[in-house]
Order: C-alpha cells, then structure tokens, then sequence
C-alpha cells in the first residue's frame, strides 16, 4: 500500500507546540466496477479524481480549552453533519488516544471540501483521512499506511453503517486501485480511456443504499449470491480489458453492471435516463458510481473529443456538473477539468 499512496501530509514544518499548524489533503474518487459487492467481499476498482479536495488544517496554538474542536467552513456543513451524526466523535476519541493529546489542549481543525457531498465521490472517507492527516502533522507524528487506512476505516464505518475499505484506500491512492480482500494493488490500464462524471444533482445515501441491499439480501439469500457473483465476474473480466486495451468490451461491463445495480433498486429514473444519453451520445460504456440512490454516474470514452460530446449532452440532458478525466494518468498528473 505504501507505494500507492499519495504523500501522508503536505507538511508546513508543524512541530508540536502551540503555534504549529499541521495540514492534511485528501481526492475524491469513482468506482468504475464492483460497488456494494465490495461488502460481501468481492473486488472493486477504483479510480482517484485528484481535481476533487480536502484540505484540512488542525491548529494547536490557541489558548488551552478541553477538546480537540472543529472549525468548518460553511461548505463543509454537511459533510460535518454526515460525520458527526457518525464518524466524527468517534474519530476525535481515536486521534486524542493515538496522539496522548493532554485534556486541556484545544486544536482548531478546519476543513475546505470540494467534492461534491453525497454523490458518490467519497467526501466523507477524503475528510476524515484529511483529518488525521492534519492532526498527525500537527503532533509531529508519521503515520504508516495501514495506521491512517485503520483511522479512516473506523470513521467510514460509522458513516457507511458497512464500508468495505475501498474508498478510505482511493481517496489516498496516487494511481487506480484493484481493491480486493482487503488489499490494494495499482490496477494496470492499457488506453488512454477518458471517465466523465456527470451529477444528477440529487445526493444519495451511501448508508442508506447499504442498509437497502442488506435488507434484500437477507430477504433473498439467491439473489445475493447472484447478485454478488455477476459484479464479481465482470469486474475480474474487465481487468483483463483495461490491461489489455479492449475498451469497447471494458466500456459494455459498465453498462452490465449498471443494468445489475438498477436491478438491486439502486439507481434512479433521471440516472438511467442520463445512462441512455451517455449511450446515445457515443460513450462505450455507462453506470451509476458509488451508493448510488442519486449521485454521479460516470461514463467512458476512448478519446477526448467523445467524452466532450458526452459531457455536454449530459449536461444538456440535466446533469448538473460534469468533469473529465484521463483513466490512466497517475493521480497528480491529472488536471480534472470542468467539461
Ligand atoms: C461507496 O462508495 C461504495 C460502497 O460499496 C460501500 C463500501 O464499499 O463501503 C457502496
């Protein structure tokens, strides 16, 4: 994991003391393949959208008050809402525990936030690894990998009521990932593919979509195992597309597994409307990403001018953002670019 992960903090030279600052970043990202079945243990690829931030800062020099607080700007609201109503207490508890932060210490913690909140674009893991980033920083600590990935994880978990892991690995992933029994390894890519991501506008749940599948797989134990097995095959079998440059075939398993997630209750009208005009509009393959319930849906293209095409007739068709991004490129070579 280590050497795909991006640089733990962007350090400003904090050392613990009362006028350090610690600072931590964190991207977003999409999940091409393998979503929900990730929780019952099948892999999952995921692609990180460095064009989409956190950055959070934690200040340890104001006067001495008795809790690590948090400071937010208004448009990270909502995801303070998402994890406080979740993840956050309990990742303060874990930080003031890793870092022995004394009783009386009050830290400022504030957090800008790009990503767009509850779309699928993994708002909630980029901030809490942003956090302890910052935090860490702050208290001069280096944490490895598998450290952070534990803070992150523990927080995602409250949040997403049963999170596999993959989005506290993407949001701090430099390159794509395969993400499957609990490892990451870089996921090798042989076309200079092009993902557009498309809003709906309408924010999901990832909780809520959660518990949704829960309820049905419990109910029906056959349509589970299906369910799962079907992600799994085409996410395995669209690795060798992806390596080997078969993007057409890459391209028609997204739609699959679209027609799979739609099938489980997942997506929306106005979502699968947006599939169909990606389709029309030349894109080789389209689904919804992440959650799901609302969101983004991502689609894919062989070349720049398509996925241009795409964009706009999504956008024409009432997504009300898109963006673009190479698939291959490594993480900070990315210029995430407003389609
Ligand atoms: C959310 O981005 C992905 C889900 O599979 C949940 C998870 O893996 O934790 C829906």
């Amino acid at each position: 994991m280590d050497s795909l992960a991006e640089p733990m903090s962007a350090s400003c030279g904090a050392v613990a003391g009362k006028s350090s600052v610690g600072t931590g970043r964190a991207h977003g990202k999409v999940i091409l393949l393998g979503e929900h079945a990730v929780v019952y243990g099948a892999p999952a690829l995921a692609v990180p959208v460095p064009g989409l931030r956190v950055t959070a800062s934690a200040d340890g020099s104001s006067a001495e008050r008795d809790t690590i607080s948090f400071v937010l700007p208004p448009v990270a609201d909502v995801v303070a809402v998402n994890q406080a109503e979740g993840g956050l207490p309990g990742l303060i508890a874990r930080l003031r525990d890793r870092f022995g932060v004394p009783g009386t210490m009050w830290v400022d913690v504030r957090v800008a936030c790009s990503i767009p909140l509850g779309r699928g674009l993994g708002a909630s893991a980029a901030y809490a690894r942003a956090v302890v980033l910052a935090v860490a920083d702050l208290f001069g600590r280096r944490l490895d990998a598998e450290e952070v990935f534990e803070l992150v994880q523990a927080a995602e978990s409250v949040v997403h009521g049963r999170a596999s892991g993959v989005d506290a690995h993407a949001v701090g992933s430099s390159v794509p990932i395969l993400f499957s029994g609990g490892a990451v390894e870089r996921l090798r890519i042989g076309f200079d593919g092009v993902v557009v991501i498309a809003d709906s506008g309408v924010a999901g749940r990832t909780r809520d979509a959660v518990e949704l599948l829960r309820g049905r797989f419990a109910r029906e134990p056959l349509y589970q195992a299906r369910f799962v097995d079907m992600v799994e095959s085409e996410t395995w079998a669209s690795m060798g597309d992806l390596a080997d440059g078969r993007a057409k075939e890459f391209g028609a398993r997204l739609t699959t597994a679209h027609g799979l997630l739609r099938e489980a209750g997942l997506s929306t009208d106005q979502i699968d409307d947006l599939v169909e005009v990606a389709l029309r509009a030349g894109a080789l393959g389209a689904k919804i990403t992440g959650g799901g319930l609302g969101g983004c849906l991502i689609a894919v293209t062989d070349n720049a001018g398509t996925a241009s095409t795409v964009a706009r007739r999504l956008e024409e068709a009432g997504a009300v953002k898109t963006w673009r991004a190479p698939l291959r490129r490594v993480c900070r070579c990315w210029q995430l670019t407003r389609a």
